[in-house]
């Protein structure tokens, strides 16, 4: 099933070359990101329940640690990913559900999942607060956020240097993504009764790319 709603300002919106080329992007660059980030994600990713919803699902790059015959909630705003999302679905068998509606604005009913996950998202939205709280929202009580994020680098380093020098460039060709965002504060001030983050380093060509956070936030 698909559900569509326009994106209120400020949020994402569809663009055709920018959206085909990041679906390539992810698709081919996938198992080089998950080979940087599969041990974060395994511990972040670890005994999630039957059903999840993931925000920014892209090409499907986090099916690999869903239980086996689970189902996704997947909330993707870019159409240009959901060909490839459907197809890694059938290929690893989850039962998979596509709503094409942003973060911010997340079209499911208070308390009504166990898990919301996320990698590489919150760098993208339009307002990670905003998204924060729709997490919140739509989360059981004792509910679970798990998380692996790229954050900024601390300041006065050649990475920060590099994040400051190339952000229009890379939020450009990569839809709004921003790599000088603190998102461990603003997962810290959301609210959550339980948080565990650790911040880590990767060293991948990309420099900008090279910090990050994994963990879970318990409601
Ligand atoms: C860098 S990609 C990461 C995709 C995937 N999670 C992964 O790890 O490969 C960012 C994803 O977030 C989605 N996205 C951007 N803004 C969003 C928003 N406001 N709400 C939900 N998803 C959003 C994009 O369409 C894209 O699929």
């Amino acid at each position: 099933m698909t559900t569509t709603r326009a994106p209120a300002p400020g949020e994402f919106e569809v663009h055709p070359a920018r959206g085909w080329f990041n679906s390539v992007f992810f698709w081919v660059m996938g198992g080089y990101i998950n080979w940087h980030l599969h041990k974060h994600k395994t511990k972040a990713f670890a005994d999630l329940p039957p059903t999840v919803v993931e925000l920014g699902a892209g090409v499907g790059a986090n099916m690999r640690y869903l239980p086996p015959d689970a189902r996704l909630i997947a909330i993707e705003p870019n159409p240009y990913m959901h060909t490839r999302l459907r197809r890694a679905a059938r290929r690893r068998g989850v039962d998979l559900e596509i709503r094409s509606v942003v973060g911010e604005r997340i079209d499911l009913p208070d308390a009504s999942a166990e898990a919301v996950i996320s990698s590489l998202v919150l760098c993208s939205v339009g307002d990670p607060a905003a998204v924060l709280a729709e997490i919140r929202r739509i989360l059981q009580p004792g509910g679970r956020f798990s998380f692996a994020e790229h954050v900024a680098a601390k300041r006065h380093t050649p990475t920060r240097w590099s994040q400051r020098i190339l952000r229009r460039p890379w939020a450009w060709v990569f839809e709004g993504c921003s790599c000088e965002r603190d998102l461990a504060s603003v997962i810290e001030s959301a609210g959550f009764a339980r948080i565990d983050i650790s911040r880590y380093r990767i060293h991948s060509p990309f420099l900008p790319f090279n910090i990050h956070i994994a963990g879970t936030a318990t409601t």
